[in-house]
């Protein structure tokens, strides 16, 4: 291994190029032409001696050799980039990259906070990922973010998390539905009706589905829908049940909708911030867990 004479830059290149799969996007991201990337790849190759990433028709991906530099890389760029932060900071400046990555359900509160941070801390730059809880996992394996938000933290792995506020889960229809008139539905009625649900992978549909496996019954699968809006749309045009995140619905704005009165609903749950264990946050992310926690309240819609 002496001797490898590897840059800085030639490592982020090859970062970008790894996350997008692309050398034209890897491009636009650095703002260097595409040929620059190329060129910094080519001379990587060299140094290290082996292919690093395979070319199939426009999509690139990693060798065996890559998947291990990417995963070296990620700690390197991320101690370089704590280390330019904390420069900064010691400048009395807060700026550096942000990333956050957060489950679909989060983006209907999560940013609120982006515009009052901004407006304090106008040198830090926010990149939010938005996926749902499987891709947010694989995201977090990578160690690809500073922060992770997600309703439903893995078991037994090792990560860090806390509970940031509530995230009640509850029954929505039409506002016109016949249920939405009635109090303190059982469970059990819930049976003879279609429900609309989320994709797999989603972390409301795993705990939609474990809440009623514990309580031994099934729920009627009408239709399954890749997002919390689609639904809300479908259910507004009168089709079946859902369970959602109480995060998901304005109480103002989405008059059509109705939250009913199901025995054992809500289902009380938190949010949480998630990070692996051990990991050192960089000073940009430390300031804004701090100014989150300081902000919680900003988060709740209010009507
Ligand atoms: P989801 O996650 O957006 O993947 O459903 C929500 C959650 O984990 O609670």
């Amino acid at each position: 291994m002496a001797g490898m004479r590897v840059t800085l830059r030639q490592l982020q290149t090859f970062e970008a190029v790894a996350r997008l799969h692309s050398f034209s996007r890897a491009a636009e991201e650095i703002h260097v032409t595409q040929p620059a990337v190329s060129k910094q790849i080519r001379l990587l190759n060299e140094e290290i001696g082996l292919p690093l990433l395979e070319q199939i028709g426009k999509k690139v991906f990693l060798t065996e050799a890559g998947e291990r530099l990417r995963a070296t890389c990620a700690d390197w760029l991320d101690t370089w980039s704590r280390f330019e932060q904390t420069i900064a900071d010691l400048k009395g400046l807060k700026q550096g990259r942000l990333r956050i990555a957060t489950v679909t359900t989060a983006k209907y509160f999560l940013p609120r906070v982006l515009g009052p941070f901004y407006a304090e801390y106008p040198g830090i730059d926010i990149a939010m990922e938005v996926v749902n809880r499987d891709r947010l996992l694989e995201r977090l394996s990578r160690n690809e973010d500073d922060l992770y938000v997600m309703g439903v933290p893995p078991e037994g792995r090792d990560i860090e998390s806390e509970v940031l506020m509530g995230n009640d889960l509850v029954v929505v229809a039409a506002a016109s539905h016949p249920l939405a008139r009635r109090k303190g539905i059982p469970l059990r009625d819930l049976a003879q009706h279609s429900f609309l649900v989320r994709e797999l992978g989603s972390g409301t549909r795993m705990t939609v589905e474990r809440f009623f496996r514990e309580r031994q019954l099934s729920i009627q699968i009408q239709m399954e829908l890749g997002s919390n809006e689609a639904i809300k749309q479908a259910l507004a045009g009168g089709l079946g049940l859902a369970v959602l995140s109480r995060s998901t619905i304005h109480p103002e704005g989405d008059r059509e909708l109705a939250v009913l009165d199901v025995e054992d609903f809500p289902i009380h749950r938190a949010w949480y911030l998630v990070r692996p264990k051990g990991k050192q946050l960089s000073v940009v992310a430390e300031t804004f867990l701090a100014f989150l926690r300081d902000h919680v309240q900003m988060l709740t819609p209010r009507a």
